[in-house]
């Protein structure tokens, strides 16, 4: 049987976070963990692989600084690139990290012309469309890591405000991994409860807000980077539900051609996942606010990406 490899590049907090939380998964043989810096991926990789007789896994976990040991991987995971310090903004990256995560995707696709790409170096919007202009079509194949994470924060606020377990709400952030993210508060309940039966509009709007900075709170608290638990396990989630073809409905940074009354640029709307990466958007009507709150994110997005528009 063809030996099913997911590789994460960048052996930091969130890649190394996700590699964890991935093995752990056990859905693929082997997790490649692949870093510029000697000793690195292999001391984390090694790290990991010591545990799985613990955590029952069967996963091989490889450390590596060699592109060639990433060859043939069905999912790419870029975690490469700098991360944010207090005061920064994720579009403060955005020179830095392109120059990176160009150089990654190139390497990359040398190995595995045909893997499936999840981004998550920031500012993640970018840095999907840059892979996604320099890895070429079907489009499907690139993805990017925001509302996974930002819907989870979400849903924690409002498990904690209802007093009710996390895992009984279910929520939905899109739009761009930003202060201009749309959490979807008409969709969102608790066991199927309209959250705005059970929590009045000022709050909930302190929720949004909480939300919309969720990661610049964990970056002033921890103050020499950014969050990796929740982001790396969010990951992990996204590249269970390519692998294992699960059909999954995850809200992703995907290819916009026309979903939400929005075109050429790549933002967060909810995507089925499967084998082939983004199998379907589902795409359906807002009200006027919320219209008018993607039109805002998505405006954003466009003006950054100029910055990109002439890589190749
Ligand atoms: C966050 O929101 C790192 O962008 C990521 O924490």
């Amino acid at each position: 049987m063809e030996k099913k490899r997911v590789t994460i590049v960048g052996a930091g907090n969130v890649g190394a976070t996700t590699a964890r939380a991935f093995a752990e998964m056990n859905c693929v043989q082997e997790v490649v963990l692949l870093d510029v810096v000697e000793g690195i991926p292999q001391g984390k990789a090694l790290d990991i692989q010591e545990s799985a007789s613990l955590r029952a896994f069967d996963t091989t976990v490889t450390g590596t600084n060699d592109y060639a040991a990433t060859a043939g991987s069905v999912v790419t995971v870029i975690t490469a690139g700098v991360t944010r310090k207090p005061g920064m903004s994720r579009d403060d990256l955005l020179g830095t990290n392109a120059k990176i995560v160009a150089g990654v995707t190139r390497s990359i696709l040398e190995h595995s012309p045909d893997t499936i790409f999840i981004v998550v170096s920031n500012p993640v919007d970018i840095m999907t469309q840059l892979v996604r202009q320099l890895s070429g079509p079907p489009k499907q194949r690139v993805l990017g890591m925001a509302g996974v994470l930002d819907t989870a924060r979400f849903q924690t606020f409002v498990a904690e405000e209802v007093g009710c377990s996390y895992q009984d709400v279910v929520g939905m952030v899109l739009g761009g991994h930003g202060d201009q993210m749309v959490p979807l508060l008409r969709l969102c309940s608790a066991g199927g409860v309209p959250v705005r039966e059970l929590i009045s509009a000022d709050r909930l709007q302190e929720i949004v807000s909480r939300t919309q900075k969720g990661g610049a709170e964990i970056v002033s608290l921890l103050k020499t980077g950014s969050a990796f638990f929740a982001p790396g396990v969010s990951v992990a989630e996204m590249a269970r539900a390519v692998v294992t073809d699960s059909k999954r409905v995850m809200p992703c940074v995907a290819a916009l051609e026309g979903e939400f009354g929005i075109r050429d640029i790549m933002m967060g709307v909810p995507c089925v996942l499967g084998i082939d990466g983004v199998e379907k958007i589902l795409d359906f009507p807002l009200d006027a606010e919320e219209r008018a709150l993607m039109d805002a994110s998505a405006a954003s997005i466009r003006k950054n990406a100029e910055f990109i528009k002439d890589y190749r």
